[in-house]
């Protein structure tokens, strides 16, 4: 297997750091959901549900993506890190980037929107620039590369986007257009940003993870990143211009066509694994392509509504989006990178000289199948009540407690890895 580090890799505590802010904020969003989830449906744009909502999205979300790209993107394009000591301090800004704007919405200190927002922005050009040096540094530019380039600059334009929406939130800046620039704020993040990494980190991740790297068809790889971003590119034109709404729907078929390309080679990638036991990100990676799929066509659909923000089926479509597609996927692939990483970290100066751990035995597979089960019960129970199939109870949430919950039992044993023993003990003497 290729590792996930390498001498290309930057410092390993970099990357820990946004990956463990990602699991905190998770942790303080689920705690939240049963009390937030009446007003996601009662009031999705008032000021403490944007507020939880980017818990998620920038806290979460964007923090793991910030942390992962950090260690992969320089494995996957075999250049060096750029500036380690820049993604340093890099944390600290997008930590206060995230107080800022948090404060700045829950508790309706409007103010600081503006310097939350700014400052995450900072960071998010920062990562644009180095994933751009990267890019043009790296002696090959497979399809993986061009996805993270593309999900790079999409994040800026989203980040921009936001912004806006920020100040439109203390001066009015937007007037009457803060709806539809909304709408392009959420595709350019959803789909742009973070499902373009995803498809990327995927298609890479899936190769090494499984041995079946030379058997991603570059050309097609490419034929699905090239849709989702000229669909998301497409949708931003036509809000941004007002063009007719054939437009809008035109793109999201573009950008649903790019997920059966990317469903398709994915499907293809297992078929030909040359490592044939069901590896534990599998089970994790199909069923957030199944509620990829789902919330690209749920979106065709809503493309052609005259008020799609209104609609139930936006907000379950966001929903399936964030919490079936991305969040799944980003459980998955954590149990084998930060498994790898740690392992790295702690015992591999040891290997050969004495027994170590294998990497497997670090968690528990039964917990992590069964957190799963318990997040995609919570997933579907609350995306029906979001369509108002089922009652609006808040007694969905326990699925996503538990799987929050099981999740965090191997996080934590993973971690305690870092501080093993052996390390404070002079080679000779461990055991
Ligand atoms: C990077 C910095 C970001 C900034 C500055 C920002 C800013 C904003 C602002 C100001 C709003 C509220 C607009 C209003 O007044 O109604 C908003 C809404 C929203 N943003 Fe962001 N955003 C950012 C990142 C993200 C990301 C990464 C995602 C998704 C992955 C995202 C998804 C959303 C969604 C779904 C809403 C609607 C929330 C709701 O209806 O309650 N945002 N954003």
């Amino acid at each position: 297997m290729m590792p996930v580090a390498g001498g290309n890799a930057a410092p390993f505590h970099i990357p820990a750091r946004y990956m463990l802010t990602s699991i905190l904020c998770l942790v303080g969003w689920a705690i939240l959901l049963p009390w937030m989830l009446p007003k996601l449906v009662s009031a999705p744009l008032s000021y403490p549900v944007i507020a939880w909502v980017h818990l998620l999205t920038i806290g979460c979300i964007g923090s793991m993506i910030l942390g992962a790209s950090i260690q992969l993107v320089p494995v996957a394009l075999q250049t060096p890190f750029p500036a380690p000591r820049v993604a340093e301090w890099s944390w600290v800004v997008w930590m206060l980037g995230i107080i800022l704007f948090e404060i700045g919405f829950s508790r309706e200190i409007l103010p600081l929107l503006g310097p939350g927002a700014t400052l995450l922005g900072t960071v998010l050009v920062g990562y644009a620039i180095a994933v751009t040096a990267m890019f043009i540094a790296a002696p090959h530019r497979d399809a993986v590369a061009w996805h993270l380039l593309a999900a790079a600059w999409l994040a800026i334009i989203g980040f921009v986007l936001g912004w806006l929406l920020a100040l439109t939130n203390v001066n009015g800046v937007l007037g009457g257009r803060l709806l539809p620039i909304l709408a392009a704020h959420i595709v350019c993040m959803i789909v742009g940003w973070i499902g373009m990494t995803l498809l990327g980190v995927g298609y890479k991740l899936i190769g090494m993870f499984t041995l079946a790297e030379r058997h991603l068809d570059q050309q097609r790889a490419l034929a699905s990143g090239f849709f989702v971003t000229t669909g998301t590119l497409l949708i931003l034109l036509a809000i941004v211009a007002s063009w007719p709404r054939g437009w809008v729907t035109g793109g999201a078929v573009m950008i649903t066509w790019g997920v059966i390309i990317a469903f398709i080679e994915v499907e293809r990638m297992y078929r030909k694994r040359m490592r044939k036991a069901i590896d534990i990100h599998m089970p994790f990676a199909i069923a957030s392509l199944v509620a990829m799929l789902i919330a690209v066509s749920a979106f065709v659909i809503v493309s052609t509504e005259s008020t799609p923000l209104s609609q139930p089926l936006t907000i379950t479509a966001v929903w399936i989006a964030l919490i079936g597609c991305f969040l799944v996927a980003i459980q998955g692939f954590f149990h084998k990178i930060s498994t790898f990483l740690i392992w790295l970290h702690t015992y591999a100066p040891f290997a050969g000289k004495q027994p170590v751990p294998q990497l497997d035995s670090m968690y528990d597979r039964r917990l992590a199948y069964a957190g799963l089960i318990s997040w995609l019960f919570g997933t579907v129970t609350i995306a029906a009540a979001l369509m108002e199939w089922l009652p609006l109870w808040w007694g969905w949430s326990i699925g996503i407690w538990l799987g929050t919950g099981l999740f965090v039992v191997n996080v934590v044993r993973i971690g305690r890895h870092w501080f093993a023993p052996m390390l404070s003990q002079p080679a000779g003497t461990r055991c």
